[in-house]
């Protein structure tokens, strides 16, 4: 086989395999990785054969418009939904049936706070959930309300807050929990640029070193706040690692 053609098909053959999502990145285990993952809606495909991998620490911004498969990407990713192609496993947290709220926390765009609750018993209720003493969860949501400068309405119903007062709370419940993946669906989409900045400041701060972000946001100045920005268009992830 001539030279160029042979490279021609050695490049054509890699690319069929590339990128291979890899289970471990300088000794660290994976806490998602999926390989060719699809999602159809009926004849809608609303993801096309994704692979990738998130590691701890990682912070990656889904960029892509309305419709390009962002929630959709996020929702297998937390184990919301179910693929309908491909693989999807989480090496470093355990089975999919046992990811919620302690491994995995979502943030939604906006009013996904109970609204019979304050909102310190909204940021306490994972807590609860995960069965602890009703007083401690307490005590706990009103320490992290605290590193987000939320402490004055702590016992302010949701409807009593404004939109970034709620979206932090939201970012405060997904927190209290200490989860090592938080999944952030266009949290920032209702808010203004100012109130957008200051929610991703405190998120980030509040972030630990071993906790990874995955944002979706058709955003490009909110995308640039994360470390990496994986592209999103017509259900295809066109950057990945
Ligand atoms: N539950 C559903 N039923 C049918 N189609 C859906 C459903 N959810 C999403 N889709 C379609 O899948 C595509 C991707 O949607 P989505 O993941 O919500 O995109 P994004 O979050 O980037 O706006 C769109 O064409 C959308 O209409
Ligand atoms: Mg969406």
């Amino acid at each position: 086989m001539p030279e160029a053609e042979r490279i021609e098909r050695l490049t054509f053959e890699s690319a069929q395999v590339w990128p291979q999502a890899a289970e471990t990145r300088r000794g660290e285990v994976a806490l998602v990785t999926a390989q060719n993952l699809s999602r159809e809606y009926g004849k809608v495909a609303a993801l096309k054969r994704a692979s990738l991998s998130i590691f701890p620490g990682d912070s990656i911004a889904l960029l892509g418009t309305s419709g390009s498969g962002k929630s959709t990407l996020l929702h297998l990713l937390g184990g919301l939904d179910q693929p309908t192609g491909g693989e999807l496993s989480w090496p470093a947290l355990g089975d999919s049936a046992d990811l919620r709220p302690s491994k995995v926390a979502f943030v939604f765009q906006a009013q996904s706070l109970m609204p019979p609750l304050t909102a310190l018993e909204n940021v306490a209720l994972p807590l609860l959930l995960l069965g602890a003493n009703p007083e401690a969860a307490k005590q706990q949501a009103a320490a992290v309300l605290d590193t987000l400068e939320l402490s004055a309405i702590a016992g302010q119903l949701p409807e009593e807050l404004s939109g970034g007062q709620a979206q932090r709370v939201a970012v405060a419940r997904a927190l209290i929990a200490k989860p090592q993946l938080i999944l952030a669906d266009e949290p920032t989409g209702q808010l203004d640029s100012a109130t957008a900045q200051h929610l991703m400041d405190v998120l980030l701060a509040a972030l630990s070193p071993q906790t990874a972000l995955v944002m979706a946001t058709h955003d490009e100045t909110v995308a640039r706040r994360l470390n990496t920005v994986w592209r999103m268009k017509d259900g295809v992830l066109e950057e990945h690692p």
